[in-house]
């Protein structure tokens, strides 16, 4: 439940970042000994993952935000229907199981909300690297007397597949190189924990990446780096409710779209010590954004963002370029009473003076972060359901919006 009208004020801290957790946690597989990796966020995918390389027998431990692995148990190469079901993004557990076991069967992930989410790129990299992937029966069994090192092109710079592809390179025999590869700050994570284990991964972060095999890998001691989606997520509700937030704990660097637009929409971001500052407005000013990978604007940030526009004056056009099917909020926002029409793969958003509260689904992970947003400025009350969406990446929501003045609880 939300209670709109209170602006944000104080100071909020941003956990690491659950999308280059998962795939390290996922490269853990590949460790000849323990590994010790901080500062993971609590939350309900990380709770997945780790099941995932449990049930392929590691010993995984937990002690508030670090998480000890053991993996020189694994004996399985069978990631279970139940838990790949749950969190499609347990495919990236395919390349590396594929590196230390020679094979891996994982039930084919379905699609999502956000769209149909192929894998294609993924499987066409790890066949460049050898393996032989075949699906039977709802599962994806992929074979290997061997990775190879290949030089690899992707259509599309995806970071899954990057991810992938380079979890089973590390250990290939020879060289590899991705090309048009994801420059995602997670991608640069898990290269950086690759290397802590003694891998040989260079050029992550550009769209070149050469992975040089090794015949094994040690353990390593790894911090996750700070959630900038998180982090983006507080930025805009700050601004979007006319308060004044300092959000700690992010990297500037990672988050130079989100502070262009705010300033655009007429917000006051500023860094400081310990993080940014942003000082937000109730006259904000309508803005246009496209989505892209990065270092374009994350459509992880786009609905968060779409609540924003829905109160800013004159209208706005947000463009998804990156997921078919990414607008499922914009239903329950204009519940809300914002004023938005899809044209193709834009969303043409008039600001309204205000929105009011209703009882209103979140669809998908930052769908709910969106609801949550508009909810907050909203007049009245917003009941949001199905909030167990919201809990997949964002860490104790409600107590840190609670704590810089929200008028939120959980029923
Ligand atoms: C990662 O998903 C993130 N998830 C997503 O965050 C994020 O939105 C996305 O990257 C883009 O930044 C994790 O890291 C766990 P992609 P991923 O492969 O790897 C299509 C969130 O809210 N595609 O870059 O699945 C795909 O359908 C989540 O935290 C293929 O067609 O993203 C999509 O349209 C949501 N074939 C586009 O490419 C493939 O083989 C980008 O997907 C792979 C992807």
């Amino acid at each position: 439940m939300v209670k709109g009208g209170r602006p944000l004020t104080g100071k909020v801290a941003v956990s690491g970042a659950k999308n280059a957790v998962l795939p390290i946690i996922a490269a853990s597989v590949l460790a000849g000994g323990q590994v010790q990796i901080d500062d993971v966020p609590n939350l309900t995918d990380v709770e997945t993952i780790c099941q995932v390389i449990s049930s392929l027998g590691a010993s995984v431990s937990r002690e508030g935000n670090q998480i000890l692995v053991n993996p020189t148990g694994i004996d399985a190469y069978e990631a279970p229907h139940e838990l790949v079901s749950q969190m499609r993004a347990s495919v990236v557990v395919m390349g590396a199981l594929l590196a230390r076991m020679g094979r891996a069967k994982i039930s084919h992930p379905g699609g999502c909300a956000i769209g149909t989410r192929p894998i294609n790129w993924h499987l066409k990299g790890l066949e460049a690297l050898g393996a032989e992937v075949k699906i039977n029966h709802g599962y994806l069994e992929a074979t290997t007397s061997g990775l190879v090192g290949a030089r690899i092109y992707l259509d599309f710079p995806s970071v899954g597949a990057t991810e992938n592809i380079m979890m089973a390179a590390s250990m290939a025999k020879g060289v590899t190189v991705i090309e048009n590869a994801a420059q995602e700050p997670e991608v640069v994570d898990l290269a950086n924990f690759l290397n802590e284990m003694g891998g040989k991964v260079r050029g992550a972060g550009t769209n070149i990446i050469k992975i040089e095999g090794v015949s094994s890998l040690g353990g390593a001691t790894h911090s996750i780096i700070p959630d900038r989606i998180e982090a983006g997520s507080f930025l805009v509700a700050a601004a979007l409710t006319a308060g004044d937030v300092l959000v700690e704990n992010v990297i500037v660097d990672h988050l130079k779209p989100v502070i262009a637009k705010l300033r655009e929409a007429g917000a006051e971001v500023s860094e400081e010590e310990t993080g940014l500052r942003v000082r937000g407005s109730s006259s904000l000013s309508a803005i246009d954004v496209k989505t892209q990978v990065h270092p374009g604007f994350p459509t992880d940030l786009q609905a968060p963002l779409m609540a924003l526009t829905t109160v800013a004056q004159g209208t706005s056009i947000i463009t998804e370029t990156v997921f078919e099917n990414r607008f499922m909020h914009v239903d329950e926002l204009k519940r809300m009473g914002a004023r938005i029409r899809i044209e193709g793969r834009a969303a043409i958003v008039e600001g309204v003076r205000t929105l009011t509260g209703a009882p209103v689904k979140a669809t998908d992970l930052r769908a709910g972060a969106a609801l949550i947003l508009a909810g907050l400025v909203a007049e009245g009350e917003t009941e949001i359901d199905n909030i167990y969406h919201i809990d997949r990446g964002y860490e104790s929501i409600v107590e840190k919006l609670q704590s810089i003045g929200a008028d939120i609880s959980r029923r």
